[in-house]
Protein backbone atom coordinates (compact mmCIF):
# COMPACT_ATOMS: atom_id res chain seq x y z
CA UNK A 1 0.00 0.00 0.00
CA UNK A 2 1.59 3.33 -1.01
CA UNK A 3 2.41 6.49 1.47
CA UNK A 4 -1.05 8.70 0.88
CA UNK A 5 0.34 12.12 -0.68
CA UNK A 6 0.42 15.41 0.49
CA UNK A 7 -2.01 16.86 -2.12
CA UNK A 8 -2.87 20.41 -3.48
CA UNK A 9 -4.20 22.42 -6.17
CA UNK A 10 -2.73 25.35 -7.90
CA UNK A 11 -4.82 27.10 -10.72
CA UNK A 12 -7.39 24.60 -10.79
CA UNK A 13 -4.99 21.71 -11.49
CA UNK A 14 -4.46 18.29 -8.86
CA UNK A 15 -1.11 18.18 -7.53
CA UNK A 16 0.04 14.77 -5.74
CA UNK A 17 3.33 14.90 -4.12
CA UNK A 18 5.24 11.25 -3.17
CA UNK A 19 8.17 10.45 -1.00
CA UNK A 20 10.13 9.82 -4.15
CA UNK A 21 10.48 8.91 -7.75
CA UNK A 22 10.20 4.96 -7.55
CA UNK A 23 6.50 5.63 -5.93
CA UNK A 24 5.21 8.81 -8.39
CA UNK A 25 6.77 6.54 -10.97
CA UNK A 26 3.89 3.84 -9.61
CA UNK A 27 1.45 6.19 -8.96
CA UNK A 28 1.60 7.47 -12.83
CA UNK A 29 1.54 3.69 -14.14
CA UNK A 30 -1.17 2.79 -12.43
CA UNK A 31 -3.42 5.90 -13.40
CA UNK A 32 -2.12 4.46 -17.22
CA UNK A 33 -3.52 0.95 -16.36
CA UNK A 34 -6.61 2.60 -14.95
CA UNK A 35 -7.56 4.03 -17.96
CA UNK A 36 -6.97 0.50 -19.96
CA UNK A 37 -9.60 -0.85 -17.99
CA UNK A 38 -11.69 1.74 -18.03
CA UNK A 39 -11.71 1.77 -21.79
CA UNK A 40 -11.94 -2.18 -21.49
CA UNK A 41 -15.20 -2.20 -19.66
CA UNK A 42 -16.11 0.13 -22.02
CA UNK A 43 -15.58 -2.66 -24.95
CA UNK A 44 -13.04 -0.10 -26.92
CA UNK A 45 -9.15 0.29 -26.62
CA UNK A 46 -7.85 2.85 -24.74
CA UNK A 47 -5.89 5.16 -26.87
CA UNK A 48 -2.56 6.38 -24.75
CA UNK A 49 -0.34 9.44 -25.36
CA UNK A 50 3.17 8.34 -24.50
CA UNK A 51 6.69 10.59 -23.41
CA UNK A 52 9.95 9.97 -23.15
CA UNK A 53 13.14 10.94 -21.34
CA UNK A 54 14.53 9.45 -18.14
CA UNK A 55 11.60 10.30 -16.07
CA UNK A 56 9.14 7.96 -17.41
CA UNK A 57 11.83 4.74 -17.48
CA UNK A 58 10.75 3.68 -14.28
CA UNK A 59 7.02 4.40 -15.41
CA UNK A 60 7.36 2.05 -18.41
CA UNK A 61 9.04 -0.18 -16.19
CA UNK A 62 5.96 -0.84 -13.70
CA UNK A 63 3.75 -1.39 -16.50
CA UNK A 64 6.41 -4.28 -18.26
CA UNK A 65 6.10 -5.48 -14.34
CA UNK A 66 2.52 -5.47 -14.20
CA UNK A 67 2.05 -6.70 -18.06
CA UNK A 68 4.03 -9.74 -16.76
CA UNK A 69 2.11 -10.80 -13.78
CA UNK A 70 -1.15 -10.46 -15.43
CA UNK A 71 -1.94 -6.94 -14.49
CA UNK A 72 -2.58 -5.58 -17.32
CA UNK A 73 -2.96 -6.21 -21.35
CA UNK A 74 -2.03 -4.00 -23.87
CA UNK A 75 -3.93 -5.78 -26.64
CA UNK A 76 -6.65 -3.19 -26.66
CA UNK A 77 -4.63 -0.21 -26.54
CA UNK A 78 -3.07 1.81 -28.96
CA UNK A 79 -0.18 4.26 -28.43
CA UNK A 80 0.92 7.73 -29.96
CA UNK A 81 3.80 8.74 -28.44
CA UNK A 82 4.52 12.84 -28.11
CA UNK A 83 8.06 13.51 -29.88
CA UNK A 84 11.09 12.16 -32.21
CA UNK A 85 14.23 13.68 -33.07
CA UNK A 86 14.17 14.91 -37.30
CA UNK A 87 16.21 13.65 -38.42
CA UNK A 88 16.84 10.50 -37.02
CA UNK A 89 16.62 6.55 -37.84
CA UNK A 90 14.42 4.70 -35.74
CA UNK A 91 16.86 2.16 -35.15
CA UNK A 92 19.54 5.00 -33.54
CA UNK A 93 19.54 3.97 -29.73
CA UNK A 94 19.16 7.89 -29.01
CA UNK A 95 15.62 7.98 -30.97
CA UNK A 96 12.50 7.75 -29.43
CA UNK A 97 11.31 5.31 -31.24
CA UNK A 98 14.04 3.21 -29.93
CA UNK A 99 13.87 4.44 -26.63
CA UNK A 100 9.93 2.93 -27.10
CA UNK A 101 11.00 0.03 -28.28
CA UNK A 102 13.23 -0.71 -25.68
CA UNK A 103 11.25 0.81 -22.49
CA UNK A 104 8.15 -1.02 -23.79
CA UNK A 105 7.48 -2.00 -27.03
CA UNK A 106 8.91 -5.09 -27.09
CA UNK A 107 8.26 -5.93 -24.12
CA UNK A 108 4.26 -6.31 -23.83
CA UNK A 109 1.55 -7.81 -26.37
CA UNK A 110 1.30 -4.12 -28.29
CA UNK A 111 0.46 -4.75 -31.85
CA UNK A 112 3.20 -2.73 -33.68
CA UNK A 113 0.56 -0.85 -35.96
CA UNK A 114 -0.84 0.29 -32.96
CA UNK A 115 2.23 2.12 -31.88
CA UNK A 116 2.88 5.50 -33.59
CA UNK A 117 5.89 7.23 -33.15
CA UNK A 118 6.39 10.54 -35.54
CA UNK A 119 8.74 9.32 -38.26
CA UNK A 120 12.02 11.06 -38.17
CA UNK A 121 12.96 9.70 -42.19
CA UNK A 122 10.38 11.46 -43.81
CA UNK A 123 11.53 13.62 -46.49
CA UNK A 124 11.67 17.06 -45.14
CA UNK A 125 9.08 18.42 -48.03
CA UNK A 126 6.55 15.29 -46.19
CA UNK A 127 7.14 16.29 -42.37
CA UNK A 128 4.09 18.70 -42.21
CA UNK A 129 1.80 16.14 -44.55
CA UNK A 130 3.22 13.90 -41.61
CA UNK A 131 2.38 16.17 -38.73
CA UNK A 132 -0.90 17.17 -39.73
CA UNK A 133 -1.84 13.15 -40.74
CA UNK A 134 -0.35 12.31 -36.73
CA UNK A 135 -3.10 14.70 -35.48
CA UNK A 136 -5.80 13.31 -37.71
CA UNK A 137 -5.19 10.03 -37.13
CA UNK A 138 -5.15 10.42 -33.07
CA UNK A 139 -8.82 11.93 -33.73
CA UNK A 140 -9.91 9.12 -35.82
CA UNK A 141 -8.77 6.86 -33.01
CA UNK A 142 -11.14 9.13 -31.04
CA UNK A 143 -8.73 11.27 -29.22
CA UNK A 144 -6.65 10.47 -26.53
CA UNK A 145 -7.54 9.01 -23.05
CA UNK A 146 -4.68 9.78 -21.43
CA UNK A 147 -1.62 12.02 -21.99
CA UNK A 148 1.50 11.19 -19.70
CA UNK A 149 3.93 14.23 -20.08
CA UNK A 150 7.29 15.20 -18.54
CA UNK A 151 8.79 18.84 -18.24
CA UNK A 152 12.00 19.76 -18.96
CA UNK A 153 13.77 22.30 -17.00
CA UNK A 154 12.99 25.58 -19.18
CA UNK A 155 9.61 24.11 -18.62
CA UNK A 156 8.90 22.53 -22.05
CA UNK A 157 6.51 19.66 -22.48
CA UNK A 158 7.13 17.23 -25.51
CA UNK A 159 9.29 19.50 -28.03
CA UNK A 160 6.73 22.19 -26.98
CA UNK A 161 10.03 25.18 -26.70
CA UNK A 162 9.38 28.29 -24.75
CA UNK A 163 8.65 30.90 -27.04
CA UNK A 164 7.83 34.62 -27.69
CA UNK A 165 3.73 33.62 -28.79
CA UNK A 166 0.52 34.97 -27.44
CA UNK A 167 -1.22 32.43 -24.90
CA UNK A 168 -3.81 32.72 -27.74
CA UNK A 169 -1.53 32.16 -30.31
CA UNK A 170 0.08 28.76 -28.51
CA UNK A 171 -2.97 27.26 -27.66
CA UNK A 172 -3.59 27.02 -31.33
CA UNK A 173 0.14 25.22 -31.76
CA UNK A 174 -0.23 21.86 -34.07
CA UNK A 175 1.90 18.68 -34.47
CA UNK A 176 5.13 20.11 -36.09
CA UNK A 177 8.72 20.22 -36.87
CA UNK A 178 10.59 22.65 -34.59
CA UNK A 179 14.16 23.87 -33.30
CA UNK A 180 15.34 22.35 -30.01
CA UNK A 181 16.15 25.26 -27.21
CA UNK A 182 19.46 25.45 -25.70
CA UNK A 183 18.29 23.98 -22.52
CA UNK A 184 17.29 21.08 -24.25
CA UNK A 185 20.11 20.79 -26.17
CA UNK A 186 21.88 21.03 -22.32
CA UNK A 187 19.92 18.58 -21.23
CA UNK A 188 20.11 15.82 -24.31
CA UNK A 189 24.36 16.01 -24.18
CA UNK A 190 24.77 12.92 -21.82
CA UNK A 191 22.64 11.03 -24.51
CA UNK A 192 24.49 12.42 -27.68
CA UNK A 193 27.93 12.81 -26.35
CA UNK A 194 28.32 16.73 -26.31
CA UNK A 195 25.64 19.50 -26.39
CA UNK A 196 26.76 19.89 -30.16
CA UNK A 197 26.62 16.71 -31.34
CA UNK A 198 22.44 16.83 -30.33
CA UNK A 199 20.25 16.49 -33.53
CA UNK A 200 19.11 20.15 -33.33
CA UNK A 201 15.46 19.76 -34.52
CA UNK A 202 12.40 17.60 -33.44
CA UNK A 203 8.96 16.46 -34.38
CA UNK A 204 6.56 17.52 -31.54
CA UNK A 205 2.58 16.94 -30.90
CA UNK A 206 1.72 20.14 -30.53
CA UNK A 207 0.24 22.08 -27.47
CA UNK A 208 -3.56 22.07 -29.28
CA UNK A 209 -3.15 17.77 -29.33
CA UNK A 210 -2.07 17.28 -26.44
CA UNK A 211 -5.00 20.03 -24.18
CA UNK A 212 -6.86 17.84 -26.06
CA UNK A 213 -6.71 14.87 -24.28
CA UNK A 214 -9.17 13.86 -21.88
CA UNK A 215 -6.86 13.51 -18.96
CA UNK A 216 -3.31 14.98 -18.80
CA UNK A 217 -0.67 13.20 -16.44
CA UNK A 218 2.07 15.34 -16.18
CA UNK A 219 4.97 13.50 -13.62
CA UNK A 220 8.49 15.69 -12.72
CA UNK A 221 11.12 14.36 -10.55
CA UNK A 222 14.16 15.68 -9.47
CA UNK A 223 15.04 18.87 -7.66
CA UNK A 224 16.21 20.58 -10.92
CA UNK A 225 12.65 20.35 -12.20
CA UNK A 226 11.57 22.43 -9.28
CA UNK A 227 11.28 26.13 -10.66
CA UNK A 228 9.99 24.49 -14.06
CA UNK A 229 7.22 22.84 -11.61
CA UNK A 230 6.35 26.11 -9.61
CA UNK A 231 6.36 28.52 -12.10
CA UNK A 232 4.01 26.51 -14.33
CA UNK A 233 1.76 25.79 -11.37
CA UNK A 234 1.63 29.06 -9.63
CA UNK A 235 3.44 31.43 -12.45
CA UNK A 236 0.93 33.74 -15.20
CA UNK A 237 0.32 31.33 -18.31
CA UNK A 238 2.83 32.18 -21.02
CA UNK A 239 3.91 30.45 -23.86
CA UNK A 240 7.67 31.47 -22.62
CA UNK A 241 6.64 28.45 -20.15
CA UNK A 242 4.68 25.98 -22.61
CA UNK A 243 3.74 23.85 -19.42
CA UNK A 244 1.78 26.88 -17.42
CA UNK A 245 -0.72 26.37 -20.77
CA UNK A 246 -1.92 23.02 -18.64
CA UNK A 247 -3.83 26.16 -16.49
CA UNK A 248 -6.43 26.17 -19.26
CA UNK A 249 -7.59 23.10 -18.91
CA UNK A 250 -6.87 22.72 -15.50
CA UNK A 251 -9.98 20.48 -14.39
CA UNK A 252 -8.11 17.66 -16.26
CA UNK A 253 -4.45 17.95 -15.28
CA UNK A 254 -2.80 15.85 -12.53
CA UNK A 255 0.62 16.75 -11.28
CA UNK A 256 2.43 13.83 -10.22
CA UNK A 257 5.46 14.74 -8.43
CA UNK A 258 8.46 13.67 -5.93
CA UNK A 259 9.14 16.02 -2.47
CA UNK A 260 12.38 17.66 -4.44
CA UNK A 261 10.30 18.58 -7.73
CA UNK A 262 7.68 19.94 -5.49
CA UNK A 263 10.16 22.00 -3.15
CA UNK A 264 9.46 24.95 -4.50
CA UNK A 265 5.39 24.44 -4.15
CA UNK A 266 3.94 25.69 -0.74
CA UNK A 267 1.10 23.88 0.96
CA UNK A 268 -1.50 24.02 2.21
CA UNK A 269 -2.03 20.28 1.97
CA UNK A 270 -4.67 17.75 2.07
CA UNK A 271 -5.18 14.30 1.61
CA UNK A 272 -5.66 13.30 -1.98
CA UNK A 273 -7.75 10.38 -2.21
CA UNK A 274 -10.63 12.57 -3.79
CA UNK A 275 -8.23 13.93 -6.67
CA UNK A 276 -7.46 9.78 -7.15
CA UNK A 277 -11.44 9.64 -7.90
CA UNK A 278 -11.17 12.77 -10.04
CA UNK A 279 -8.88 11.52 -12.29
CA UNK A 280 -10.22 7.72 -12.72
CA UNK A 281 -13.17 9.47 -13.48
CA UNK A 282 -11.56 11.97 -16.28
CA UNK A 283 -9.95 8.22 -17.74
CA UNK A 284 -13.56 6.97 -18.59
C1 LIG B 1 12.77 15.69 -23.32
C2 LIG B 1 11.44 15.23 -23.99
C3 LIG B 1 10.27 15.59 -23.15
C4 LIG B 1 10.60 15.26 -21.71
C5 LIG B 1 11.62 16.24 -21.20
C6 LIG B 1 12.21 15.90 -19.86
O1 LIG B 1 13.56 16.44 -24.13
N1 LIG B 1 11.24 15.73 -25.31
O2 LIG B 1 9.11 14.92 -23.63
O3 LIG B 1 9.46 15.34 -20.91
O4 LIG B 1 12.61 16.50 -22.17
O5 LIG B 1 13.11 14.84 -19.93
P1 LIG B 1 13.67 14.08 -18.66
O6 LIG B 1 12.56 13.23 -18.16
O7 LIG B 1 14.82 13.25 -19.18
O8 LIG B 1 14.09 15.11 -17.68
Amino acid sequence: MDVPPRSLRHAGMAVQVWPDAEIACRVAGDLIITSIRAAEAQRRRAVLGLATGSTPERVYAHLVRQYRTGGVSFRNVITYNLDEYYPISPVDPRSYRAYMHRHLFSQVDLEPNRAHVLDGTVPEAFVAGLAAAFDRWIEADGGLDLQLLGIGRNGHIGFNEPSDLTVAEALRLPTRLVELHPTTRADAARDFGGADQVIARALTLGIAPILAARSIVILATGAPKAEAVAAALTGPMTAALPASLLQSVAGKVTWILDEPAASGLNGPWSVVRGDQDRVRGAAH
